[in-house]
């Protein structure tokens, strides 16, 4: 293991707790003894939480010897170099690695934006050189992504497949392409994300409810890019917009200060969040929503579609002990209009004559405790009206969020382009719905994957989304993908696998 940083001390661990001896290598004493601490601090973690006996710790431990050099790489089966993303760096060792290491021995690197084929090249022997792509953290997430070059020599790949199936972990096969699966899906929705907040569309804290409570994922974008690094998101885009070019692509600016100013995230104490002790009021994204603090309104006026989301609603409120009409003249405390995707908020509100006390409401999701629900604020919903309709869904046992009366509102906003991005890679011969949806879930944590997202959603709804927000936006992101608007014409779902004749 050449590097005992986060990433390297997790994959150090993996491999002990399979039963495989490891040799780490790290450029000094100092940076050898904080891998360690991390090692421990992990291994102590699990002990804590009752997952490993004390006995077992020692053990896992024993099988990891920190190394004086990179001459005790001499006989090990394979190397992974787990060094930070310069490949000035990864060439020299590399390069080391050729003189050292026996030419059987797999050459891997854990890259996760550097070309593996621009490594591999610079080797001596770049057919045994390979991607073993982790994700954070090492001992948690199943993935290896392994990634071949079109230098790769028969049988490397398959051997560290293998290695990874060994490691407990479940490996996806790719070609070296910017990104690989995971990253070239995820970065660009965290990085949406972090502009949706930098251009103040949503709070902080929304935006990562919007993606938990909204579409399930086990983190919010902008607490995961903390987790990730906001340096290593940003190498990441840089990667990604120099290898594709589209404005999809490129960073968003508050990425590149925030990391220029050492605000890296969780390992600097402070990122998009602040890891600090004292600073727990800062760290809205553990707590639950403050803002559902002003009272709840007593009559509503409810103005939907006369569909069953209108009546639900409408029995929900009365439950709660809230009069409800239908009547906009009547003078009520909030008129509530039941949002529908794709359809603004502002005609509804101006045609029942009280622009100023209407809000949205739109749920993602069935009416139940825990349901993401929107708050769709027109221009001209003021204050009073938007603080009345976040108590209300409080009150109903919602996880209320705001969002401005745009097409996809929040969740939509984050979700949308995310899975035309999993239905172009697709489209573009890169990889498959079933690889793509086991990247997602084992790299991510991702519940369901994207594909299983839209097939659950059902085709037709995320295009007309998409639709709606390319319409308003122009942006070529939102722009519908052919395979999607194929699917959804055809009302195939991709879980069906590939048609007859593609
Ligand atoms: N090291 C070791 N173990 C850890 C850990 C860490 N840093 N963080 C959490 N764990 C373990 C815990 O000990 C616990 O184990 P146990 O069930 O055996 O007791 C388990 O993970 C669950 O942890 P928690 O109960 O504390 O927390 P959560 O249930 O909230 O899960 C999470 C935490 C696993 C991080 C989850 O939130 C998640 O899956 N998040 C998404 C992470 C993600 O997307 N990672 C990929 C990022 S992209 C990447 O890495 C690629 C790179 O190239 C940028």
């Amino acid at each position: 293991m050449i590097g005992l940083g986060t990433m390297g001390a997790g994959i150090a661990e993996v491999f002990a707790r399979a039963g495989i001896g490891v040799v780490a290598i790290e450029a000094d004493a100092a940076a050898m003894s904080r891998g360690v601490g991390i090692l421990d601090a992990s291994l102590s973690r699990a002990v804590t939480r009752g997952r490993l006996t004390a006995a077992q710790q020692a053990e896992i431990r024993s099988r990891i010897r920190p190394a004086a050099g990179f001459g005790e790489a001499a006989a090990v089966d394979l190397a992974i170099e787990v060094v930070p993303e310069r490949m000035a760096i990864k060439r020299e060792i590399f390069a080391e690695l050729d003189r050292v290491c026996s030419p059987d021995a797999i050459l891997a690197t854990n890259t996760s934006s550097l070309s593996v084929t621009a490594i591999a090249a610079a080797s001596k022997h770049p057919g045994r050189v390979i991607g073993m792509h982790f994700f954070n953290p090492a001992p948690v997430m199943r993935l290896v992504e392994v990634v071949s070059t079109v230098l790769t020599t028969d049988g490397v790949t398959a051997a560290a497949s293998d290695l990874a199936r060994r490691l407990g972990k479940t490996p996806v096969e790719i070609g070296d392409r910017a990104g690989f699966i995971a990253n070239a899906l995820l970065l660009p929705y965290l990085n949406h994300a972090l502009h949706l907040m930098a251009t103040g569309y949503a709070s902080r804290a929304d935006i990562d409810l919007a993606a938990t409570a909204g579409i399930g994922l086990p983190m919010g974008p902008l607490a995961l890019l903390d987790l990730i690094g906001l340096d290593t998101a940003l190498s990441i885009m840089d990667v990604l917009h120099g290898e594709f070019g589209l404005p999809r692509y490129m960073p968003t600016p508050l990425l590149r200060r925030l990391s220029d100013a050492g605000r890296t995230g969780r390992k600097a104490g402070r990122g998009i969040y602040d890891y600090a002790e004292s600073s727990g009021s800062d760290n809205d994204h553990q707590g639950g929503n403050s803002r559902a603090s002003a009272a709840a309104p007593k009559a509503v006026t409810l103005i939907g579609a006369g569909d069953d989301v209108e009546a639900e609603l409408a029995s929900a409120m009365a439950t709660a002990g809230i009069n409800v009409t239908r009547n906009a003249a009547h003078p009520t405390d909030l008129v509530l209009i039941a949002a529908e995707a794709g359809r603004p908020v502002l005609p509804a509100s101006l045609a029942a004559g009280r622009p100023q006390q209407s809000v949205g409401l739109h749920l993602v999701g069935k009416l139940a405790a825990g349901t993401l629900a929107e708050v769709v604020q027109t221009s001209l919903s003021s204050a009073d009206a938007i603080a009345a309709g976040t108590a209300l869904a409080a009150k109903l046992g919602l996880v209320p969020v705001r969002a401005p009366d745009r097409p996809g509102f929040l969740a939509g906003q984050l979700l949308y382009a995310h899975l035309a991005d999993a239905v172009r890679m697709c489209q573009e011969g890169y990889s498959n719905p079933t690889e793509i949806d086991t990247a997602m879930k084992l790299g991510c944590g991702y519940p369901r994957g994207p594909f299983e997202l839209i097939d659950a959603a059902g085709a037709a709804t995320v295009l007309t989304g998409l639709e709606a927000m390319h319409e308003a936006y122009g942006y070529p992101e939102f722009a519908p993908p052919p395979l999607l608007a194929e699917h959804a014409a055809a009302g195939i779902p991709f879980s069906a696998g590939p048609r007859p004749g593609r």
